[in-house]
């Protein structure tokens, strides 16, 4: 298996996570985010398939996003001197696993090669949390990788719920 960008690929291999949207998104979506510079996707390619894939951007976590005590739980272990409104972060926008290869740890992997890489390259541009807005149904998957809750209620009327992971634990 070999992980690339997807702008260095000229076909994508055949992809099923199951899911109609995340397998639309990476043919007909992806290469275009990538263009506009809104996401980045990568691709963990198979001989004859893709069995994951990726997307990431920017983002920041507001003090006004949040409840007051997830926030404060939140900076516990940045210095008080550098307390400030927002902190800076990455999200994963789409991420998803073939259906064929699930539940074998690959997408664990995944999420700790990202943690390695936003930690080790943080000199360049800094950014302190990872972030995404998981699908209900894989919430045990994010809370089994160390993610936690941004919101204590999230509206049920969402079908995503924003998490977090705090960047200086993969240091
Ligand atoms: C969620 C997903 C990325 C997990 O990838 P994976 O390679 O199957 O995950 P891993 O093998 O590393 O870990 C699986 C663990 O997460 C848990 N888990 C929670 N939700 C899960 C889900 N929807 N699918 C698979 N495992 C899930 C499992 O219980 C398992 O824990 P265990 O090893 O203690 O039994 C993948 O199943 C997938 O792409 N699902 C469909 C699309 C999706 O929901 N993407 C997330 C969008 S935010």
């Amino acid at each position: 298996m070999r992980l690339v960008k997807l702008t260095d690929i000229a076909e994508i291999k055949p992809f099923d996570c199951g899911d109609q949207d995340l397998n639309d998104f990476l043919y007909d979506d992806a290469r275009f985010y990538n263009e506009q510079l809104l996401a980045h996707t990568y691709v963990l390619e198979g001989e004859t398939e893709t069995v994951a894939y990726f997307s990431i951007l920017n983002d920041k976590i507001s003090q006004t996003d949040l409840d007051k005590s997830l926030w404060r739980k939140l900076r516990k272990n940045i210095p008080h001197e550098k307390h400030y409104d927002s902190y800076p972060a990455v999200k994963i926008g789409r991420f998803a696993v073939s259906q064929k290869y699930a539940g074998k740890n690959i997408g664990s992997d995944i999420i700790d090669f990202i943690k390695r890489k936003l930690a080790d390259n943080n000199e360049y541009s800094a950014c302190r949390f990872l972030t995404v807005d998981a699908y209900r149904g894989a919430i045990s998957f994010y809370e089994k990788n160390g993610f936690l809750p941004l919101l204590k209620n999230p509206p049920e009327e969402l079908p995503t719920v924003p998490l977090y992971y705090d960047l200086s634990m993969s240091k």
